[in-house]
């Protein structure tokens, strides 16, 4: 897919990503001292870069499990459906779960994978998403723990792509076009 030209204006550092994923890390490990039964759960695709700092970031026993889900308008501005692509490989009856999710944007998705992982009765359900961005919300949703708060601006990079490209950028960048559309 073309786009119109853009460049990419760094917004969080490599480094400000490292650093706040071991302040996040020590919470997480505060929670989930003494278990050994947690599975961490990453939202494809994007949570996919997120996901693999963060789990060598934490000092706990545990699981990996993945899921895909994708979303899409019907049409109409605030109704959006979510559709499982690919499911968890696992049961996760009476197991802690964290889901882990590269961005928050309307609350869509992460809404509706907590609730069908809900139904399955985990023992504990949390979520983690390294960006938020509070003023595009359009269901009442809020991870158990973020990164960053960001205003409404379009993101790339660390797993965030824009027309499937710049994933493989090592910090967050916000996308600034060039020319007028
Ligand atoms: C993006 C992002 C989140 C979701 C957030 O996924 O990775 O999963 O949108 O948006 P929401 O809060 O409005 O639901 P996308 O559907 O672009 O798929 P991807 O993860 O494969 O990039």
């Amino acid at each position: 897919m073309s786009t119109r030209p853009y460049v990419i204006d760094e917004m969080i550092s490599a480094k400000s990503i490292a650093a706040r994923i071991e302040d996040l890390c020590r919470e997480i490990q505060k929670e989930y001292e003494g278990t050994d039964k947690l599975i961490v759960v990453g939202l494809l695709r994007g949570s996919f870069v997120f996901i693999a700092d963060l789990v060598r970031e934490l000092d706990l026993p545990i699981e990996v499990d993945f899921l895909e889900a994708s979303s899409y308008g019907d049409g109409m501005e605030s109704s959006r459906e979510v559709r499982i692509l690919k499911d968890l490989r696992g049961a996760i009856e009476g197991r802690d779960v964290l889901v882990v999710e590269d961005i928050v944007d309307t609350g869509h998705t992460l809404n509706h994978v907590t609730h069908l992982l809900e139904s399955r009765l985990p023992a504990r359900l949390k979520s983690i998403a390294l960006l938020d961005k509070p003023s595009r919300r359009e269901v009442d949703f809020k991870a158990s723990w973020t990164g960053f708060e960001i205003p409404d601006e379009f993101v790339v990079g660390y797993g965030i792509d824009f027309a499937q490209r710049n994933r493989n950028l090592p910090f967050i960048g916000k996308v600034r076009f060039t020319e007028a559309e």
